[in-house]
């Protein structure tokens, strides 16, 4: 007799596992990454689809649950461990919120809440839903101990250090707040301006496109020196108050955060209880959406909050949402039209970024001509051909994205579509281009490659630079063309002459040219640091090594430890110093520079020895200031640092946990300073 065969054991449906897969993935993306891999509205079709397929498979074969599907749990930001961050338990979960596209789910929402409580006395509140980083900030009697990343839900990472740097959080409750711990929780995102002005200043410096404010924002959060995360524009809302006693309404509570100086978003909407609540509510979402463009941070939709916190408490939560909110998000508008074709940018540093060339289209109110396609990953990852149908969209970009090729049409176009790949040579120069092991980025390497002239010259006349007036990017082209610059130096060798000699160029603008130029020479060693474009080196650096070393000569003269030992400069910054000093053709610009009259040492502004004849004293913890920082800093500015408080302390500089000290100069009344004012007074 055959042995007898066993019945296969059933598996899951492969669609299943493949919706799982793929959602953790575009989950980790997000969230870890800082990258997405798909749009808002594709990932949450995708997300819905797992949801009723896990439902139905899982009520057949209970057995092929599965605790960690992205329909059951919230995408986890959490740092992998070893990157600095210690993790911190919410006392309360932190879940996401439901959310849909679509009037009639909103109404089954509400269905589902009056399911539980009277209709009569469902009152709504409409706030807007900021895309950025939801953040938990813990209070305990009334001073802010700790701010965490969502995280996993149940644990997140202590960001503290970076949160203290948003000036715009208090860091104290008002007197008539509760002792004990009090959590407020409220979104950390960018307004548009901020992210445009530190994109623009991320491809100048660092030759880095950033994708879209959010990913701006959660970046600057996982920064591992809080320094660095204070350059960062950070803005913040508080949307919620948490403790155990929730008494009141979710509106008074957002009233209470604004009376202590939270900032609380003014776009809030209280819905009454009515016989056609949601309609109200709709009319909220729909105005909204109609002045949607027009706000200074970017909106995906509307949270739509029952208002009693009782009411809150009774209607309960999912393992992933509650059941008291949702989110109405908006429609991203999208646009098909076709890829023409693929041009490549080359940055300061030599960074190649294609550009799809698009028919234009309307999109948003505007007409969309162009689309960044970030690297050759992305293109791949698109699977994009040139030419192509595309979709593109504005949504939650400020820079118009192509999200996907609509593959099926292909076939309409009129010439075959082949494949894009990075250039052979460097569509400016025509020098070989180069990859790094671990960057996306092509290169190229050729320092005289006009293309990084002209923006290694415009970078050097910028205002933070060496600010040269009148000498915008059309003269730089014709100067470049001309033959008559090929560095920086050659700019101060430029005669009035010269410039007559171009076209379209009057004798007054020639002189004017001049004159910016002259002036420029003065502006000193920092500001000369941050003009050459030494990768990694932004301002503030500059300023550091300025004041450090004091002299150009010195700092080229600096070995790779004197480098390092500098506070603020970390060890990429020390290689990249090291590099370019030890370059001979840098070399050469510098001498010339030199030769030409700039000034190349650091003197100390007047403003910077504000404090000059004070006596100073440090005590608790700084929120970003190590002591021996604090004692650098306020010795620069001229004051004297002394161990223990007197009558003749001019201030103490006071941080968390202060403690005798504190008390003594209150005693005193010696004036109590904290780290943020010190750098108001320094205008750090
Ligand atoms: S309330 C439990 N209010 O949206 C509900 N969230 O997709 C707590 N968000 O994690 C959140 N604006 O980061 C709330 N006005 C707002 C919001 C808001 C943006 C974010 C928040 C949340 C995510 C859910």
């Amino acid at each position: 007799m055959p042995p007898s065969k066993k019945a296969p054991s059933p598996q899951p449906p492969a669609r299943l596992l493949e919706l799982r897969a793929l959602l953790a993935e575009a989950n980790d993306a997000y969230y870890r990454r800082g990258h997405s891999l798909m749009t808002d509205a594709a990932f949450d079709a995708l997300l819905k689809e797992l949801e009723a397929l896990e439902e139905k498979v899982t009520a057949a074969h209970p057995g092929f649950a599965d605790a960690n599907s992205p329909a059951l749990r919230v995408g986890s930001d959490l740092s992998e461990p070893g990157t600095g961050f210690r993790k911190a338990a919410h006392k309360y979960p932190m879940l996401s919120i439901q959310n849909t596209y679509s009037e009639e789910e909103v109404r089954d929402f509400h269905r589902q809440v009056t399911g539980k409580i009277p209709e009569a006395e469902v009152e709504y509140v409409c706030e807007p839903k900021i895309d950025g980083v939801a953040m938990s900030l813990v209070y305990e009697d009334r001073v802010l101990t700790q701010a965490v990343t969502r995280g996993d839900g149940t644990q997140g990472d202590d960001v503290t250090r970076n949160i203290r740097t948003i000036r715009t959080i208090p860091q104290k409750l008002p007197k008539d707040w509760p002792a004990g711990r009090i959590e407020v929780r409220g979104e950390v995102y960018m307004t548009q301006a901020d992210f445009l002005a530190f994109n623009e200043y991320s491809m100048r410096v660092y030759d880095r496109e950033l994708q879209n404010p959010r990913n701006t924002a959660s970046g600057s959060l996982k920064l591992k020196d809080p320094k660095e995360a204070a350059k960062r524009p950070l803005s913040f809302f508080a949307y919620a108050v948490l403790s155990d006693e929730a008494e009141g309404t979710h509106w008074e509570n957002l009233e209470r955060l604004a009376k202590a100086k939270f900032p609380v978003n003014a776009l809030r909407e209280k819905v009454a209880p009515s016989a056609d609540v949601m309609a109200d509510v709709l009319k909220v979402c729909a105005r909204w959406e109609k002045i949607r463009d027009d706000l200074p941070y970017l909106i995906d939709g509307v949270v739509i909050k029952v208002n009693g916190l009782r009411q809150q408490a009774a209607l309960g939560r999912t393992a992933k949402n509650p059941k008291w909110v949702i989110a109405f998000k908006y429609k991203t508008e999208a646009a098909e039209t076709v890829l023409e074709s693929v041009s490549y940018q080359v940055g300061r540093t030599g960074v190649v970024t294609p550009v799809a060339n698009l028919k234009p289209v309307q999109l948003g109110g505007t007409t969309v001509k162009r689309a960044t396609l970030h690297n050759f990953d992305e293109i791949e990852r698109l699977g994009l051909r040139v030419p192509d149908i595309v979709m593109v969209e504005k949504g939650g970009e400020i820079i118009p994205k192509i999200t996907a090729a609509v593959v099926e049409k292909r076939p309409q176009l009129k010439t075959r579509s082949r494949p894009i790949l990075p250039p052979e040579a460097c569509p400016v120069c025509g020098s070989e281009l180069s990859k790094d092991e671990e960057e996306v980025a092509w290169r190229c390497d050729n320092l005289q490659c006009p293309a990084q002239v002209q923006r290694a010259l415009l970078h050097f006349g910028s205002r933070g630079a060496m600010n040269i007036e009148n000498l915008g990017p059309a003269l730089m082209d014709a100067l470049i063309e001309s033959g008559k610059v090929r560095d920086v130096a050659d700019l101060y060798a430029l005669k009035r002459e010269d410039l007559e000699a171009l076209e379209r160029m009057a004798e007054k603008s020639a002189q004017n040219v001049i004159a910016g130029l002259e002036e420029s020479k003065a502006r000193g060693l920092d500001r000369l640091l941050f003009g050459l474009g030494i990768r990694f080196i932004g301002k503030t650096s500059g300023k550091v090594l300025a004041r450090h070393f004091g002299t150009l000569e010195a700092l080229q003269n600096a070995s790779m430890e004197e480098l390092e030992k500098v506070n603020e400069i970390g060890g990429r910054m020390a290689q990249s110093l090291f590099d370019y000093f030890h370059n001979p053709a840098n070399l050469k610009v510098l001498e010339k520079l030199k030769k030409h009259g700039l000034k190349v040492d650091y003197e100390a502004p007047a403003g910077e020895q504000t404090l000059a004849g004070q006596t100073w004293v440090i005590t608790g913890t700084l929120p970003t200031w190590s002591r021996d920082e604090a004692r650098e800093i306020l010795e620069n500015a001229g004051a004297k640092v002394s161990e223990s408080v007197s009558k003749k302390t001019t201030a103490l500089l006071t941080g968390e946990a202060a403690g005798s000290k504190l008390a003594k100069a209150e005693k005193l009344g010696v004036p109590v300073k904290t780290e943020e004012e010190v750098r108001a007074l320094l205008g750090m």
